[in-house]
């Protein structure tokens, strides 16, 4: 049987997607493909149709649709109606199924780098779409103390609502000399290569960053001389893709890092 997949969002021009599900593919001797799906909200109602119609097994969300889809998933598994986001439509004989990989990405890119949260002091950065998959980890790997800083203050609150701990807020500007075991960067400042703002916190552990490009990026470069852990956001990509491809295919893929990393950055 020849599986479809795909993507939809806007813009998708730099998606590193289909390199990495056509790779799955191929290394689990499957037939199939994955094709970009670059839509305009007012066509998101045609092209899930056309998703039916060819006969598609999976399709991955990503901005700015992963709430916008909810309204076409007969279920959502408890991860997507935990932080009511799905990056993971599965398309089966009982409806469209919405998942969310983007959990397992994240809680993947702390473990295969050595990080827990537990009982560490944690900054989390932004409060958008990308924080959300923060959330449910945090609730299990509790930190001692966990604050979020965003630009606007007001933003907060929705993220805020997902989470059932306390949790301090502040705003960017207040974080100067405070000082942290672990900070995660889920702003999209540096996403175009611009540089990252200095703050003036201190980090004593890890700086962990949503953005993989370049492979340090700007917000990773500000601690290059330190003697801490930086984490770019490739494992996260790489994992959240192969928590999508086990749900669609029930193939466990383990990835191969060092074949990624020299795909994304020895072009
Ligand atoms: P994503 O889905 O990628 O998370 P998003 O939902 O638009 O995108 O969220 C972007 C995040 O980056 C927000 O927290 C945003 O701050 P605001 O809530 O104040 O908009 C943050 N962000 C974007 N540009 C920023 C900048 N120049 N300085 C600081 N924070 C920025």
């Amino acid at each position: 049987m020849y599986l479809n997949l795909g993507i939809i969002g806007n813009p998708l021009n730099h998606t590193f997607s289909p390199f990495i599900h056509n790779y799955f593919l191929y290394t689990s001797n499957l037939c199939g493909g994955y094709t970009c799906y670059d839509t305009t909200l007012d066509k998101l109602d045609d092209v899930i149709n056309i998703f039916k119609e060819y006969n598609f097994i999976g399709v991955n969300v990503t901005v700015p649709y992963k709430q916008e889809v909810i309204k076409y998933c007969s279920r959502l598994d408890i991860t997507a109606k935990e932080i009511e986001a799905v990056n993971t439509l599965h398309f089966t004989e009982n409806g469209i199924i919405g998942h969310n990989t983007d959990i397992f990405g994240f809680h993947m890119m702390l473990e295969s780098n050595g990080i827990n949260t537990q009982n560490k002091r944690v900054l989390l950065l932004g409060a958008g779409g990308a924080s959300r998959a923060v959330i449910p980890y945090l609730r299990i790997n509790t930190p001692s103390s966990f604050v979020i800083a965003n630009r606007t203050i007001e933003k907060v609150e929705e993220l805020l609502s997902l989470y059932d701990n306390n949790a301090e807020v502040c705003s960017l500007s207040d974080l100067k000399d405070e000082k942290f075991d672990i900070v995660i960067n889920a702003t999209s400042l540096g996403v175009k290569g611009e540089p990252f703002i200095d703050y003036g916190f201190h980090i004593k552990e890890a700086a962990v960053d949503m953005i993989y490009k370049p492979q340090v990026t700007s917000f990773l470069s500000l601690y290059c001389n330190q003697d801490i852990k930086l984490v770019n956001g490739l494992s996260m990509l790489i994992y959240q893709a192969a928590g999508s491809f086990n749900i669609w295919t029930g193939k466990d893929i383990e990835p191969d890092m060092q074949y990624f990393k020299s795909l994304v950055y020895n072009k």
